[in-house]
């Protein structure tokens, strides 16, 4: 733990920089070294045989080697950020020279997931990448990749939960199949001195076919209706004409009966 709790990076500096008089300042040295890990520092000083030297630090230290004008250390299981102080007192000067220590910790565990994995043309999927270790989170990017084009970049903030998580929202298209989508974790170490630390998430293939089974549907319904319409049609228009028929039959009899009657009227008639 720093000695000035959550503080303790911003704190330590200003204490180096308003330090009283009779200190000496020196330029501080800024180290990357990776969660866990130890470092070793060497404390030099001008005098030829200065009084008192030492390393302050809350870490677990220990001296490799000391001559009179210096002294190796290692600093072991680094946790987290912190200043180092080397200090030396010669003839009543002080002089502290701090290097302060900036933990990473390399991107692992990249994964990434098409949900669903499988999708008709036309209809949406999530890609979601996410990374478990990766310090500090606001030094990293994740770039969601379709083939070798960027579909999306994600950079993080100081208190995000862990892991980071990336999430981005598409729409199939028929080419998406032939293409594999993966994504990049960078963790830019630039500022610490440091270059980049890359590694990438395994490829994932997004299976995307075409609405068969649906157009067949369609076309299946719109047989079926035609030929429905066509019958009940067909049927209506049976009916109809019988009708018709009937009536013209009936019309004719009553015809013809008229006529008889007539006939049998003038038949019985004296003459
Ligand atoms: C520590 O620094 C001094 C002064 O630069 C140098 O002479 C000495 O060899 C260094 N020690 C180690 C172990 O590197
Ligand atoms: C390293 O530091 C962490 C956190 O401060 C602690 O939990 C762990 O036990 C330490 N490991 C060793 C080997 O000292
Ligand atoms: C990438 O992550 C894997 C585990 O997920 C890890 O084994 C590997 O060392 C990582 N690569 C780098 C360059 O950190
Ligand atoms: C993130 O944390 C570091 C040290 O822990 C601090 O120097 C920096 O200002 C913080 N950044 C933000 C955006 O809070
Ligand atoms: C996609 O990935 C598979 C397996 O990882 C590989 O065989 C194939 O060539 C890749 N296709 C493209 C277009 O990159």
């Amino acid at each position: 733990m720093s000695p000035f709790g959550s503080w303790g990076l911003p704190a330590a500096l200003l204490a180096l920089l308003c330090c009283p008089g009779s200190s000496e300042k020196a330029p501080s040295k800024q180290e990357a070294v990776k969660l866990g890990d130890s470092y070793k520092i060497n404390c030099t000083s001008d005098c030829p045989n200065p009084l008192i030297k030492g390393l302050e630090t809350l870490l677990d230290k220990k001296v490799l080697q000391e001559q009179a004008q210096w002294t190796e250390y290692l600093v072991s299981n680094i946790s987290q950020d912190s200043v180092l102080y080397c200090y030396s007192t010669c003839s009543g000067k002080q002089t502290k020279k701090a290097v302060i220590v900036n933990v990473f910790h390399p991107p692992e565990q990249v994964l990434l997931r098409l949900q669903p994995a499988r999708v008709t043309v036309g209809s949406s999927f999530t890609i979601t990448c996410s990374v478990t270790a990766a310090i500090p989170l606001e030094r990293l990017t994740l770039t969601l990749l379709h083939g070798e084009k960027p579909l999306h970049v994600q950079t993080f903030e100081n208190g995000t939960d862990t892991p980071a998580t990336a999430t981005h929202n598409a729409i199939a298209h028929k080419k998406d199949g032939h293409h594999n989508f993966s994504c990049r974790a960078d963790l830019d170490l630039h500022a610490l001195g440091r270059g980049v630390i890359s590694n990438v998430s395994e490829v994932q293939v997004l299976q995307v076919y075409e609405p068969m089974q649906d157009n067949q549907m369609v076309i299946i319904i719109t047989v079926v209706s035609v030929l429905l319409f066509l019958f009940v049609t067909s049927v209506l228009l049976c009916f109809i004409f019988g009708q018709q028929w009937h009536q013209r039959r009936i019309g004719t009899y009553r015809v013809q009966e008229a006529w008889r009657t007539l006939r049998r009227t003038y038949r019985t008639q004296p003459t």
